[in-house]
């Protein structure tokens, strides 16, 4: 589904250079859980958007076997556009592929979002609201809801719960098995 070959990203900075990526390689298969752990500033970030194609590595190949993928950023502070209410961003990557948009209407829209909700254990109330009314944790949930909506084939999610409790942690259990 997904290969990494000698990725390398190095940063500029004022005292040196910082070697975030130095030659990684890596493959993920399809229906795969691929965890990357590491020390804080190693470069798992920069992996993630490098895979996403948000950023450009300085040299080596990311080659995706699929053009449905999503993401569930480290913050849940800057990931939620603040002038959107919620129904919104959960709906907005179904009005985008406008071709499940044309097959299935804005009613199964209402009614994709609001199933969401169970697994992102959220009430139907939180849809009239925007981001600012949440919490850090409950703003995660909403973004692992819309990453999932769109039945994407690969996810890269950075930290998706280290900002939820040990109970919320389940949404990200739960996800593996969540059928949209
Ligand atoms: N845009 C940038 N400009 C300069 N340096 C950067 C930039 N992005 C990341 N870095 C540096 O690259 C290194 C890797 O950063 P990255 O965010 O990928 O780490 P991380 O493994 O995700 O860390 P954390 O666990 O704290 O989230 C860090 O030293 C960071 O300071
Ligand atoms: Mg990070």
């Amino acid at each position: 589904m997904v290969k990494c070959e000698g990725v390398k990203k190095y940063f500029k900075s004022r005292t040196g250079t910082v070697k975030a990526l130095d030659g990684v390689s890596l493959e993920i298969g399809k229906g795969e859980i691929f965890g990357l752990v590491g020390e804080s500033g190693c470069g798992k970030t920069t992996l993630g958007k490098i895979i996403l194609g948000i950023i450009k590595p300085d040299s080596g190949r990311v080659t995706l076997e699929t053009k449905k993928i999503q993401v569930v950023f480290q913050d849940p502070y800057n990931s939620l556009d603040p002038k959107m209410k919620i129904f919104d961003i959960l709906a907005e990557g179904l009005i985008v592929h406008s071709s499940w948009f044309i097959v299935h209407g804005s009613f199964d829209i209402r009614r994709k979002v609001e199933e969401v909700l169970d697994l992102i254990k959220l009430p139907k109330e939180v849809l009239d609201k925007y981001p600012h009314q949440f919490s850090g944790g409950e703003r995660q949930r909403i973004a692992i809801g819309r990453a999932v909506l769109t039945k994407p084939e690969f996810i890269v999610c950075d930290e998706p719960v280290s900002s939820l409790d040990v109970t919320s942690k389940e949404v990200g259990h739960n996800l593996p098995f969540y059928k949209p």
